[in-house]
């Protein structure tokens, strides 16, 4: 206690919670998924066989993962009365106010015969919110571009599928790029789970009320949306472009650490990890890559993400606090290289971020459960009376 108050021991049994899912260990750079690096599931998995391990626990068998694809795909469409949501937002709300408002309507469609109590509804839950985000989110950027959404198409991978769904139209055959398609899976993988972040913290307390899961889902979404947290990514690619030049970055290294000044480096920090983020390591390989594929390994913001990388990690207000680049570091250079405009970025976050959320909740549903109730240290006022 700090003299003023006594930690009563219940105060840490409410402030933690018991999970399965996910380690991490932020001094390390270690983070697992059901007990299997995140390396290795970036190179040798894909997205949907991790969120089938997200969500069951094991990996799937050969027969296992067809059956979850199959159901995954011919979940894909949505209800056609959702559209007409995306009519009421301005062609230029952006993309994450859009996903706060439709996946949370999606409650409205799945509410009546939902029992959060019987372990195949929630399993549903999963699928249908797997199943649809890319759609939702590929809406979103249809409607910001005017042109009509695309339908899934059930014969495509999950990556193809979006990649489709955000670049097609109707007037010609969409030719996907296998190296962006691949680029996008490992970019989902990455940013699948990661414990008790914000937005899944948001995610299992709004579960604990029993609240209907898409509900709680865009709750999530609100949470991520935070620059602090998943709107991160954009806010990097934001601050290169502010950057706009390698000889400009002292001056911004120098404005993060001035302790006046609120700019910090995005991309850069933790609050667990106190070593490299092992997505970022990922994410840096994939863009190398996938820019080297593309034929834009130059690729000017690339170069200044990489200078400003090499300076941080040398300068002392940096090291002494472990500051080290995290996921959206350099995930925004590789969505953008693929042609996502930079506002929804965040989007791909929550998209990709969607088996987690929902993993969680499942895993709280699943064993006998308290409504949730962060403690508080009160730090006010003792009583007085009101004047005479
Ligand atoms: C994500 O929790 C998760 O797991 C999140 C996430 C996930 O997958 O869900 O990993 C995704 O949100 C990654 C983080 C994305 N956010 C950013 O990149 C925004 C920039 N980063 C900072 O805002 C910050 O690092 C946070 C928010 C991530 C962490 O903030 P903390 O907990 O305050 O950081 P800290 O306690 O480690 O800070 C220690 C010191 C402080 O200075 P002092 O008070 O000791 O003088 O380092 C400073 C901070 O001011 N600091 C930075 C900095 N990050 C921390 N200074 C400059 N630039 C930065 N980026």
């Amino acid at each position: 206690g700090n003299g003023l108050f006594t930690y009563d021991p219940g105060f840490v049994s409410t402030a933690a919670c018991e999970s399965k899912i996910t380690y991490i260990d932020g001094a390390n750079g270690i983070l697992l998924h059901r007990g299997y690096p995140i390396e290795q599931l970036a190179e040798k998995s894909d997205y949907l066989e991790v969120c089938y391990l997200l969500l069951n626990g094991e990996l799937p068998t050969a027969e296992q993962k067809e059956k979850f694809v199959n159901t995954i795909s011919n979940h894909t469409m949505v209800h056609e009365q959702l559209s007409q949501f995306f009519k009421g937002f301005r062609r230029d709300a952006h993309p994450m106010a859009i996903m706060c408002g439709v996946v949370g309507a999606l409650s409205a469609f799945y509410h009546d015969s939902l029992d959060i109590n019987d372990p195949h509804h929630r399993e549903v839950c999963a699928y249908r919110l797997i199943a649809k985000m890319p759609t939702l989110a590929a809406m979103c950027y249809k409607y910001s571009i005017g042109q009509p959404f695309m339908y899934p198409q059930n014969n495509l991978s999950y990556g193809e599928n979006f990649l489709r769904m955000m670049f097609g139209t109707p007037c010609a055959d969409y030719e996907v790029n296998p190296v962006l398609a691949r680029a996008m899976d490992r970019i989902f993988i990455l940013h699948a789970d990661h414990e008790q972040n914000a937005s899944t913290s948001t995610v299992r307390l709004a579960g604990s009320s029993g609240a209907n899961p898409f509900a709680c889902i865009a709750a999530g979404i609100a949470a991520l949306w935070g620059p602090a947290h998943g709107g991160a990514n954009e806010a990097v690619l934001n601050m290169l472009d502010e950057i706009g030049d390698a000889e400009n970055i002292p001056e911004f290294i120098e404005k993060a650490k001035d302790p006046n000044d609120p700019f910090r480096l995005m991309g850069f920090g933790h609050r667990v990890y106190r070593n490299f983020d092992p997505r970022a390591k990922v994410m840096k390989k994939t863009c190398d890559e996938v820019l080297g594929l593309l034929g834009i390994e130059n690729d000017p913001q690339l170069q200044i993400a990489k200078q400003l990388e090499q300076i941080a990690l040398e300068d002392e207000y940096f090291v002494k606090r472990k500051l080290y680049p995290n996921v959206d570091f350099y995930s925004g250079i590789i969505l953008k290289a693929i042609g996502i405009p930079t506002n929804m970025f965040t989007v791909i976050f929550a998209l990709s971020r969607t088996i987690g959320w929902i993993s969680h909740w499942n895993e709280f549903h699943s064993s006998p459960n308290k409504i949730g109730r962060p403690r508080q240290l009160y730090t006010g006022e003792q009583q007085r009376d009101y004047p005479a």
